[in-house]
């Protein structure tokens, strides 16, 4: 198998799983044979090829672990009526917009049309340094729409270099029809879209926005806990607008991550500390929004909570895809020092995927999913945001592209 060598680094930073820290290498050299790191250490002999790094910074590929990139149109009409016309987001949900607005046209796409709007979106992600980014359906809200739109996530990742995770949004909001028989739409989730959905086996997880006016804590509970029966591995929306007890539920059902957390109390922090459940901030969001409470990454951090970053990228709440631009927002308004909010975009991402044993860190034998920046230290990151930044991407060892 040919080799690639990274030599002459300047600084790798990467979370390092034997010491549980993150660490940072100077003067190193990195050893790739297929899609693996198969060597890191000084000196390290002839490879196939070499890619001089001249002296700059080297990290892994971000793991974006919370986006909903199935839909077609954007929704920037909303964004304009909260920055001038001073309404909220629930504000213009309760008029018509939000989620259910995005409906109608994903009903109506075809399936090719949809892929090369996903195939478009995924190809910015891996250009901002994105390598694996976690796709949710949920705009859909029907057994027919919900497929397809899993459909195209599936289609989307076979052909593009990107790693794409498939979640399972049915229970992303209540279609129209059901507005008054709420409990029914959960029974369709349960008893005909999961039991489809495992039958095609093309989803890892089950999403449920667990939040008020939404799904309450028994239609949530009821949602995972089916999805669990059928292989589906629960995460969660939890806690973003009210605090309605989601995180404790997320705990409970120890879901693989529970997201958002702007409204997350005491309770919530330490169930999430006690039962390892990872809490993923989505500070775009929070910014996008215009909102000014932030999740307390702080005290969750005191009490010993793993702490994801991802973007929330949706045609409605959140436009930014580009993770770079996620840690600034994490450093200023969650006070994350560079170290964990590098850590928190990589390794814990991954852990929410459950993937932390292949992705999300440079070591031996995971994937060689590498960025090689053209700024030399890690602080400048979140300091020169809107600079080419990059010099190469690597994706399961593979050149996406080179400057
Ligand atoms: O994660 N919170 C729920 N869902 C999205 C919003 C989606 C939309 O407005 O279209 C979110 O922020
Ligand atoms: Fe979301």
């Amino acid at each position: 198998m040919a080799t690639l060598k990274l030599g002459n680094i300047g600084s790798l930073v990467t979370y390092d799983s034997n010491i549980e820290k993150m660490v940072s290498h100077e003067d190193i050299e990195i050893v790739i044979s297929d899609d693996k790191v198969i060597d890191i250490g000084k000196e390290l002999g002839h490879a196939d090829s070499f890619f001089d790094c001249k002296q700059k910074l080297v990290t892994p590929g971000f793991v974006d672990s919370h986006t909903h990139p199935v839909f077609l149109d954007s929704r920037e009409d909303e964004f304009h009526m909260r920055v001038s016309g001073g309404l909220t987001y629930e504000e213009i949900n309760n008029m018509g917009g939000g989620i259910s607005s995005s409906i109608e046209g994903v009903k109506k796409s075809s399936e090719s049309l949809l892929i090369s709007k996903v195939k478009s979106r995924m190809d910015k992600f891996l250009m901002l340094g994105t390598t694996t980014v976690e796709c949710k359906s949920g705009y859909g809200l029907d057994t027919k729409t919900e497929l397809k739109s899993l459909k195209v996530i599936d289609e989307v990742n076979k052909k593009h270099k990107i790693d794409m995770i498939p979640t399972f949004m049915g229970a992303h909001d209540f279609p129209k029809e059901f507005i008054d028989d709420k409990d029914s739409y959960v029974d369709l989730i349960c008893d005909e879209m999961i039991p489809e959905v495992a039958n095609q086996g093309i989803a890892k997880f089950n999403d449920v926005f667990c939040e008020k006016g939404y799904f309450n804590i028994d239609q949530s509970e009821k949602i995972l806990n089916v999805g669990k029966k059928y292989g589906l591995y629960p995460r969660m929306h939890a806690d973003e607008f009210y605090d309605s007890g989601a995180s404790s539920l997320a705990a409970d059902l120890k879901v693989a991550s529970a997201d958002h957390l702007m409204e997350i109390n005491c309770t919530g922090i330490e169930a999430l500390a006690s039962s390892g459940v990872v809490g993923t901030l989505l500070p775009g969001t929070t910014f996008f929004l215009g909102k000014h409470k932030y999740a307390p990454y702080k005290e969750m951090e005191k009490n010993g909570v793993y702490v994801a970053i991802a973007t929330d990228y949706n045609p409605g709440s959140c436009g930014i895809q580009s993770m770079p631009f996620v840690i600034m927002l994490s450093c200023i308004y969650l006070h994350m020092n560079i170290l964990e909010a590098i850590k928190s975009s990589t390794y814990v991402a991954a852990k929410s995927l459950m993937m932390e044993n292949e992705i999300g860190s440079i070591e031996k034998g995971k994937k060689a999913d590498v960025l090689v920046w053209n700024i030399s230290r890690v602080e400048e990151i979140p300091y020169s945001v809107d600079s080419q930044q990059l010099k190469l991407i690597l994706k399961n060892g593979k050149s996406i592209f080179t400057a």
